[in-house]
């Protein structure tokens, strides 16, 4: 971690620690009746079984698409709008870090994200997810063809598909300048800057927006042995960086925000207008003279929309700042073989663009 920053809080999900006024719903109640009362504002604690909100939340679903017939895209983005609202008012109550309802799962972020508060209620939506991403945390995820298994915090993106990995792997067998520094810009759990080591690379100074993307990565470096060779950084883009490298990489978000941005996840997957402009503004003032940008990214945005921009694109015909080295393109294989590609990713390629100063 940069030694000259306060440590971090880790970001996670809203908790309420007051008495609240709720119906509390148990298993034989009449379902039907208190999924209104939550759809009209009401909060419902979920009481004796953890399957008892998990029937809740399908009633939710049922009630709520009587009411939302729409199937134009507006109509579908309002219904799943209108789910999110209600369903974070059926909560769960937490005790000494534990979910007092029986047969819940164990969820080891409650007394990770949580160690200071003995007693509170955090909503069902929110505890499938931390559940979800708990599973993710112990099990890890198993980067076959690269040796590495990633163990990622909470709320921070990881890699499913390793298309992209290979392809950047792929580009490390055959760089052949200096390995002395790079800088990674959105670290996320960490899988590209293990590549930059693996590789030989000996100083790497390693960013992100994301909090708990820093928490994670800070623990994955501990485990992995990795601690003189990462700084870790909790900031936009180049902030607090004061060095030069020979190689920065960057797999940003794929895809243009068309609403406001939330910190985490969302950042990861979308990017406002500026984000692409500022990046190659700051990486400008960060390569060495024969120093590479490495971006991973996408056509996913022009599969789905042919108008779409393409940020490196429209950065190499708009400044004249650098040129293009390399444009390599990988197909994007199904996640499993047995899945059929019929939907629009069909024709989705991952990228890996290098570019140098002009
Ligand atoms: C697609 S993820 C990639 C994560 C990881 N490098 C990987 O390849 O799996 C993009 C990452 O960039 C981070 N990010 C987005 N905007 C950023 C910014 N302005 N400055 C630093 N990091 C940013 C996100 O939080 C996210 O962790």
């Amino acid at each position: 971690m940069n030694k000259d920053l306060v440590p971090i809080q880790a970001d996670r999900p809203a908790i309420i620690t007051t008495q609240i006024d709720a119906i509390s719903y148990y298993r034989k109640m009449d379902t039907k009746a208190t999924v209104e009362e939550m759809v009209g504002g009401k909060y419902v604690i979920v009481e004796e079984y953890y399957s008892n909100g998990l029937e809740v939340l399908s009633e939710l679903k049922r009630n709520l698409l009587r009411k939302f017939t729409d199937k134009s895209f507006q109509g579908q983005r309002d219904y799943r709008s209108a789910f999110r609202e209600a369903s974070h008012r059926l909560l769960l109550k937490v005790k000494d870090n534990k979910l007092l309802v029986k047969k819940s799962p164990d969820i080891g972020w409650l007394a990770l994200l949580y160690p200071e508060i003995s007693e509170f209620y955090v909503s069902f939506p929110e505890v499938q997810g931390m559940n979800s991403s708990w599973q993710w945390y112990q099990k890890g995820i198993e980067v076959k063809t690269l040796d590495i298994t990633l163990h990622p915090f909470y709320g921070t993106y990881f890699p499913t598909r390793f298309d992209h990995l290979k392809l950047f792997d792929k580009w490390l067998k055959k760089y052949e300048g200096s390995k002395h520094q790079a800088i990674e810009i959105g670290v996320g759990s960490g899988i590209l800057s293990f590549q930059l080591i693996q590789n030989g690379f000996e100083n790497i100074f390693a960013t992100d927006t994301n909090k708990n993307a820093i928490i994670g990565v800070a623990q994955e470096i501990k485990r992995l042995g990795y601690e003189n060779k990462i700084i870790l950084n909790h900031g936009d883009l180049f902030e607090n960086c004061d060095v030069k490298a020979d190689v920065i990489v960057f797999n940003p978000p794929w895809l243009l925000a068309k609403h406001k941005l939330e910190e985490g996840i969302d950042k990861a997957i979308y990017y406002e207008e500026d984000l692409f402009p500022r990046f190659f503004t700051q990486a400008q003032q960060h390569l060495t003279p024969n120093g590479k940008i490495v971006l991973i990214f996408s056509n996913l945005a022009q599969v789905v929309d042919e108008e779409s921009p393409h940020p490196i694109i429209e950065e190499l015909r708009n400044n004249n700042r650098f040129r293009k080295e390399l444009h390599l393109r990988r197909e994007v294989r199904a996640s499993s073989k047995k899945t059929q590609r019929t939907d629009s990713r069909e024709n989705e390629k991952v990228e890996l663009w290098v570019l140098g100063l002009k």
